[in-house]
């Protein structure tokens, strides 16, 4: 779905997962939401606490899963995608914090493995996500799935691309402050939401063309999504300009 603006496609994606946690609601039933970080959805959370605040949208019944964090880096770290969560979206409305999950950057080497498995499972003991919202590098990723990564693959441990490093260093005092490893669900546990939606602003023509338009292939992983049977790409018309 093509928007002449950012604001517009985030209304959109706010919209839908507004009318997502209503019907859930009404039939007295958790909401699963897998949330994503980055500068693209800040206009879509911006969105849904206006609905808290002005509309009385409710977050009691929901329950979240953040797709990735970097590691290691501590919760506390303004860098952090649990600092980000909080001051874009958490803070401002009434979720129960026991139902917020964030993978932990913060754990010993050692316990990471476990806690990835541990972190598949909460997903799946809540029933399984029902709608995750993704942004998209300019290299492919979702998640920090970076190009290469397996269809299959699980909540894991990664590294990142230098890319990548270099594409976030604008939030850190420079590129070697910026974690080279990450934690982030696979492709597989993204694949398994119900519903998937991507969003996409700006600069992100080439990459939104070749995942929407291109082979199926691991070495652009927003393509793998062709195959997933309830997934829409939210753009912008710059984000569009090469479909
Ligand atoms: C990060 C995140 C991704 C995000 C991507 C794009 O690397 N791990 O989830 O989609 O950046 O970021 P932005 O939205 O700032 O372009």
């Amino acid at each position: 779905r093509i928007f002449d603006n950012p604001v517009l496609g985030s209304h959109y994606a706010a919209q839908e997962i507004a009318r997502l946690i209503l019907e859930k609601q009404a039939q007295q039933l958790p909401c699963v939401l897998g949330l994503a970080t980055g500068s693209t959805p800040i206009s879509l959370y911006k969105e849904l606490v206006r609905l808290h605040r002005e509309e009385g949208l409710s977050f009691h019944n929901v329950i979240t899963f953040n797709l990735d964090e970097y590691y290691p880096l501590p919760k506390a770290a303004i860098q952090s995608y649990y600092s980000f969560m909080y001051r874009h979206l958490f803070s401002h409305v009434d979720i129960d914090p026991l139902n917020i999950h964030i993978p932990d950057g913060s754990l010993p080497k050692e316990a990471v493995k476990q806690y990835c498995q541990q972190y598949e499972q909460w997903i799946e003991q809540a029933g399984g996500i029902d709608l995750q919202v993704l942004g998209i590098g300019n290299n492919g990723h979702i998640g920090f799935n970076e190009p290469g990564s397996s269809i299959f693959s699980k909540t894991r441990l990664v590294t990142l691309d230098n890319s990548t490093r270099m594409a976030n260093a604008r939030d850190f005092q420079n590129i070697s402050q910026v974690p080279r490893l990450a934690v982030t669900m696979g492709i597989s546990t993204i694949l398994k939401a119900k519903r998937v939606l991507l969003l996409a602003w700006g600069n992100k023509a080439p990459v939104v063309a070749r995942s929407v338009e291109g082979h199926v292939t691991e070495q652009v992983p927003a393509s793998i999504l062709q195959q997933h049977n309830d997934c829409t790409f939210i753009v912008d018309t710059l984000a569009a300009a090469e479909l």
